[in-house]
């Protein structure tokens, strides 16, 4: 059995964030996202995996993980030249993947639970596809997928205007070999891609076994801003135990909260679930649960709650800061002298909102 890892693509939504860095590395409680994908994977017994990457951001991608060095399992890379889509990525992975059935993963997807049963069930029954599907409020923003009352899969449409049913693929799927004789008979979809969605429905079409598994527990795309940052509220309330080993001085930690021992609190509070990552300093602060602070930034005078940093952020004398995901080494300062007038230096498609 191997995996094959999507971690290439444009990340547009996770703009401006994504224009310097991979949309998989975006830290949730401090981690890449990719790094529990791999988790997962490997939990599965699974240790040969191929990640896919973009001209872009595969190197920046390789570091992650080769710095991480913590895998015991074989990881190569596959240049993928341009993002024409996921059944391109699995095409131009065929000399890795050879014959051999594969889970595949989007390297922007977090579930809440491990796939041990989705795992056993495609092993099993060894069906050409196994998806899984989970029920949400708005399916037209996914693949999309209808099934009859014994989980059989009737029919797939990638983001459709009107959803047939509240099911939408969640970016896991497991593969037989017959899944490249299908790719081999699709067209480019309306937004040019390769679409593995429709790939799946030509496996229905052939009458091939197309399996489904309904997830029950939670799943994010991490595709936004908002979706990330439910996603770093959930894993900080879920996954999260207290660990506080940093230097404190007059100060209070309550609840679950990560501090490392590089790390510094003067003169705040903090109040979990919080992680915060190496070499920070917080003095004269309040930081609010789910937040996640990045390494080496810096916290002074300010109060943060529902907040994602990544690392080198500074932030100064700010009453309040909420709901706000902060790009690396970016300073959001508030300087008290007259006049009032705002300085900014902003990149590409940020978002500043002012109240
Ligand atoms: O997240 C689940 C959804 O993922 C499914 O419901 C859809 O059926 C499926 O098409 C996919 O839709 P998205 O529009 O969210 O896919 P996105 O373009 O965001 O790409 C998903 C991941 O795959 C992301 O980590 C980038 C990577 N990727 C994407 C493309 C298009 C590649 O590695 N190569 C590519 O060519």
């Amino acid at each position: 059995m191997k995996a094959l890892v999507l971690s290439g693509g444009k990340g547009t939504r996770l703009r401006p964030i994504t224009h310097t860095g991979a949309k998989q590395l975006v830290p949730i409680a401090n981690k890449p996202i990719l790094f529990y994908v791999l988790e997962n994977i490997i939990r599965l017994g699974i240790d040969d995996i191929g990640i896919v990457i973009a001209p872009e951001t595969g190197e920046a991608v390789r570091q992650a993980v080769e710095n991480a060095n913590k895998w015991g399992a074989n990881i190569d890379y596959i240049l993928q030249p341009e993002p024409a889509g996921l059944a391109h990525a699995v095409k131009i992975s065929r000399s890795f993947l050879k014959d051999s059935p594969f889970l595949m993963y989007l390297g922007d997807n977090l579930i809440g639970a491990d796939l041990r049963q989705f795992y056993q069930r495609f092993l099993k029954e060894m069906p050409d596809a196994l998806i899984l599907l989970k029920k949400v409020p708005d399916p037209s923003r996914f693949g999309v997928a209808e099934i009859d009352e014994l989980g059989q899969v009737l029919r797939l449409i990638e983001k459709p205007k009107q959803p047939p049913s509240d099911l939408a693929l969640v970016g896991i799927y497991m593969f037989s070999s017959k899944i490249h004789e299908a790719i081999e008979h699709i067209r480019p979809s309306f937004r040019g891609e390769l679409e593995i969605t429709d790939a799946i429905q030509r496996l229905l079409d052939w009458n091939c076994p197309v399996l489904s598994y309904i997830l029950k527990e939670w799943w994010l795309d991490t595709g936004k801003k908002d979706d990330l940052l439910e996603a770093n509220t959930i894993v900080l309330d879920k996954w999260i135990e207290r660990d506080v080993q940093g230097k404190t001085k007059n100060s209070v930690i309550s609840g679950r909260v990560v501090l490392p021992s590089s790390s510094h609190v003067i003169n705040s509070q903090i109040r979990g679930p919080v992680v915060i990552g190496e070499d920070v300093l917080i003095k004269n602060s309040f930081i609010g649960p789910f937040t996640s602070i990045g390494h080496r930034s810096k916290i002074i005078n300010a109060s943060l709650e529902h907040c994602v940093l990544l690392d080198g952020v500074e932030v100064i004398n700010i009453e309040r800061l909420e709901d706000a995901l902060i790009g690396k080494h970016s300073r959001i300062v508030k300087n008290s002298t007259p006049p009032k007038a705002l300085k900014l230096m902003i990149g590409d498609d940020s978002i500043v909102e002012i109240p």
